[in-house]
């Protein structure tokens, strides 16, 4: 069969890194961008699930990387930054879409471990991240950074207490941020998606035919990503048309 030949999109010649890529939200997120002809990187911390991806990316004609990664330890981002800058000498949209949570457990039964495993996956975890890819877009110029985080960190959400808390947490320092990098030409963008159709949550009594679906979320960042230069849409909300 003939090769395929990607046409050009209005991402191309732009270099995307998406967290937690190899499944869920992040892989739609993924094929979305390289399908606008974006290179991307993925990463996370199950090899067989990034290369699953990465390959389904390549198969289509587009162009993606896979890294094993775990986004709580900062050397381990380092190293990825390091990657990238050999490889493409810069990274022009950050998608923090990795992320772990705890439903049906009340905060006060909640391990202490278990509360430092989310909030270091969900929060800390961008910290390190911008630390780590904000000067390379100083650098570039300019750039986008699509912080996924979740109608959670809009409302109150009992026996997922942390989880929503990391969530509105994540949506204080994006805003935040987003201020501060506004003079760099880097955009700071944040998607509160509702209940949506992955292996995050069993979602327990829902019905799953009414629930966003990842591409759903994927829809938006693309559209996020490919705004014009002058205009900077800095939050969506997403909801499912029918509560499920
Ligand atoms: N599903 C929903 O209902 C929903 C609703 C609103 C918002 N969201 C948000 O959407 C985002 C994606 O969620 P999802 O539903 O796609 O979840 P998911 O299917 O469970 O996928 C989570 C992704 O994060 C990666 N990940 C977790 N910990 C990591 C770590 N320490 N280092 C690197 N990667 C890590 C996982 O890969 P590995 O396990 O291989 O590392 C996986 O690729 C999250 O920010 C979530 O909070 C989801």
């Amino acid at each position: 069969m003939a090769e395929q030949v990607p046409l050009p999109g209005p991402l191309t010649g732009r270099t995307a890194l998406v967290t937690g890529g190899g499944r869920g939200i992040g892989a739609a997120i993924a094929k979305n961008l390289a399908g606008l002809g974006a290179s991307v990187v993925i990463c996370g911390r199950t090899r067989a699930a990034l290369e699953h991806t990465s390959n389904d990316i390549v198969r289509r004609g587009g162009e993606c990387i896979a890294y094993q990664c775990d986004i709580t330890d900062l050397p381990s981002i380092e190293i990825l930054a390091d990657k990238i800058r050999r490889k493409f000498r810069r990274l022009d949209i950050l998608v923090n879409n990795a992320a772990i949570a705890i439903f049906r457990t009340p905060l006060h039964a909640l391990k202490p471990f278990e509360w430092d495993d989310i909030m270091n996956t969900n929060l800390r975890s961008v910290f390190y991240t911008m630390r780590t890819f904000v000067p390379i877009m100083v650098t570039n110029g300019g750039g986008h950074i699509i912080n996924i985080s979740s109608l959670a960190g809009k409302n109150p959400v009992p026996n997922a207490a942390c989880y929503a808390a990391s969530k509105w947490a994540l949506n204080g320092l994006s805003y935040s941020v987003a201020e501060e990098l506004r003079g760099s030409n880097i955009r700071v963008s944040v998607i509160c998606p509702g209940s949506v159709d992955t292996d995050l949550s069993a979602h327990e009594g829902k019905d799953k035919s009414r629930m966003l679906t990842a591409q759903d979320i994927a829809h938006a960042v693309a559209m996020v990503a490919t705004q014009a230069p002058q205009s900077f849409v800095s939050e969506i909300l997403i909801r499912p048309t029918q509560k499920p």
